[in-house]
């Protein structure tokens, strides 16, 4: 994630584009930059680093930095590396037209070829830059068409500002995927891609939807659709305080961050899907390796185990090599048996859980080659890893973690499906299926957390007073049911126990009464009929049952009592689902408790001690 933000008005907006920086910081902070119309040309400034960096570096222009039409821009590095020249805003050859852009263009390289060809000079590895060389051969004095024009010549995820030397007053958004708003205030207007960044300034905003692209002068916006055609939209009036505008209106960052998943999961897989298979070259794991790999070791805590379990999985199923499976405090202290021909994956959301870097440092020790997962860039366990594949969550301030989880489950199926690539273990129409599938889940994600969100506080509401929660899943189930149970744990200290449901008849079946919830995930899978055994067990001692079901399947809603359904692509990927229904079930049990669901009593967000 990045963030964006833009002013147009009578203002000096140096500082104006600097405070919206600091408010979208969470989005992204690895480096960051300004760029401001001046005197018939644009300045620019960049810096490595967080905002801190970026302000030294504007104070040392002596006030050259001035202007009251302006850019700005915070990173979270997705093409090319961290360095200045990888900041935004980028411009075209001209350095009359720039931009900033949150989210990946993926036909970058095309277009980049085409317009070198046509004499385009580049100064950055990013995919962004390519957008404000676009514009710019667009540009025949109309700003708002050019980027028009550029617009239907992109495709990806993202939504960018663009502005130009020659078009001072005038600031042109466009969205596809990625989050963008307006804000109106009094003779001067604002774009960015959350609201607390101009909350300040003002509460008066106007929503981009996707598809859409706006033209912001000091006077209001003009929306239009790709073809041209004009669109109407309200303004509407946000009421929020201080501390609600940081949670971006939602009550606690733990909602907020369950609202992100699709974003997150988007994020993610953002670049890395082709035509019919992964692109995941930059993983710093050489192909031949992996098509020699003899087994894979996965290990992590915590939530981060969880979305490893998904992937053993997805690895056995896809790609038909062995993986194990460890939590990471075990590993390291297993003496385990590892050889040069082995893979250690890593998964950790903040890179630096102190027994998930041990773990990780003993496989390397003796030999075995260790890629890490994770959230955060130049965290220890990307230092201590062969190899990093990047999840893209954006920063997760609510203690239990969800968007990363989804991003966590999501680099998995991208790691799985290219070992299948590499073992040829997937016939190509199938491998093309679930690229698709994939390809579709960050819209279902979206649609499904708005649809099953009031469902589910219904249910929440109705046994928030149980004492102990069992959860019950097979297969792909079962981490989704470990995860949900922990959720819920976590955040309303409610007793909770997770069972492989086959496990049931031989001990937890005990712990049923009629009084007892249980949560069941019984989505589409080759064990579905298994499960709807232990569901049919379960309602034979009395106790209740909750279950998460893909949709149309009609023969869960005959056994289950309650029951939250969910979309249903390729059973194997809907866990990224289902884990949504048992995030908003523990969230809600926790609120109805009046509990403080973002930072829960004894956690931490990470733990660096073991
Ligand atoms: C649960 C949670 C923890 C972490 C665990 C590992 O909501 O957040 O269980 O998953 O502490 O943390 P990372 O992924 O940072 O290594």
């Amino acid at each position: 994630m990045c963030g964006i933000i833009g002013y147009v008005g009578p203002r000096e907006c140096r500082d104006l584009l600097m405070e919206g920086l600091r408010r979208l910081e969470y989005r992204g902070y690895d480096s960051a930059g300004l760029s401001v119309v001046r005197k018939g040309s644009v300045g620019s400034v960049h810096a490595v680093g967080n905002l801190e960096q970026l302000r030294n570096a504007v104070a040392q222009t002596n006030g050259h930095l001035s202007g009251s039409t302006g850019i700005g821009h915070t990173r979270w590095a997705t093409h090319g590396r961290v360095t200045e020249e990888n900041a935004h805003p980028h411009w075209d050859t001209s350095g009359r037209v720039h931009i900033v852009l949150n989210g990946i263009v993926e036909n970058w390289t095309e277009l980049r070829d085409r317009l070198v060809a046509n004499g385009a000079e580049f100064t950055s590895e990013t995919d962004a830059e390519v957008v404000a060389h676009l514009i710019s051969e667009y540009f025949d004095g109309d700003l708002v068409e050019a980027v028009r024009l550029a617009y239907n010549d992109l495709r990806g995820h993202y939504a960018f500002v663009a502005m130009s030397a020659d078009a001072p007053s005038v600031l042109v958004g466009a969205r596809k995927e990625c989050p963008l708003v307006v804000g109106i205030g009094e003779g001067e207007s604002f774009i960015a891609s959350a609201i607390p960044a101009f909350l300040s300034e003002t509460r008066r905003v106007q929503l981009v939807h996707d598809g859409e692209i706006v033209a912001v002068t000091p006077d209001g916006s003009r929306f239009i659709a790709p073809d041209g055609s004009a669109l109407e939209r309200a303004v509407d009036e946000v009421d929020w305080d201080e501390e609600e505008a940081e949670k971006g209106g939602y009550e606690t960052f733990m909602l907020k961050e369950i609202h992100e998943q699709a974003d997150a999961v988007a994020e993610t897989l953002a670049g890395r899907l082709g035509e019919d298979g992964v692109e995941l070259e930059d993983i710093g794991i050489s192909d031949e390796f992996l098509k020699d790999v003899r087994r894979v070791i996965i290990v992590a805590c915590g939530t981060s185990y969880h979305a490893g379990l998904v992937g053993r999985y997805a690895i056995e199923w896809w790609a038909r090599r062995p993986v194990e499976m460890d939590i990471a405090s075990e590993f390291r202290y297993r003496n385990p048996v590892l050889s040069e021909r082995d893979l250690v994956i890593g998964i950790s959301q903040s890179g630096e859980t102190a027994d998930t870097l041990a773990a990780m440092r003993l496989a390397r020790e003796r030999g075995a080659k260790v890629l890490a997962i994770t959230n955060i860039m130049g965290s220890q366990a990307t230092r201590d890893a062969d190899g990093v594949l990047f999840t893209r969550a954006g920063l997760e301030i609510g203690v239990a973690a969800t968007k990363t989880f989804v991003a966590q489950v999501a680099a998995m199926y991208l790691f799985a499906l290219k070992l299948a690539e590499l073992h040829g273990t997937l016939e190509p129409e199938v491998r093309r299926g679930l690229v698709e599938d994939l390809r579709s889940m960050p819209h279902l994600i979206a649609q499904l957390v708005d649809e099953i969100e009031e469902p589910t506080r219904r249910i929440a509401r109705h046994w928030k007073d149980s004492e102990f929660f069992l959860y019950l899943g097979r297969h792909i189930g079962l981490p989704i049911c470990l995860e949900g149970a922990l959720k819920l744990k976590e955040v309303s200290y409610i007793p909770t126990d997770a069972y492989a449901a086959g496990e049931m008849k031989h001990g937890p079946i005990a712990l049923l009464d009629e009084n007892t919830p249980v949560v069941c995930v019984a989505t589409d899978s080759p064990v579905l009929d298994k499960m709807l055994s232990n569901i049919a067990e379960v309602r034979a001692r009395g106790a209740h049952v909750i279950a998460v079901a893909s949709e149309g399947s009609g023969r869960v809603a005959e056994h289950a009592e309650q029951v939250v359904e969910v979309p249903a692509i390729d059973w194997l990927l809907q866990p990224l689902f289902a884990v949504i229904p048992l995030q908003l079930l523990a969230y809600e049990i926790a609120c109805a408790r009046g509990l403080n669901v973002d930072q829960p009593r004894n956690l931490a967000k990470t733990v660096t001690v073991e």
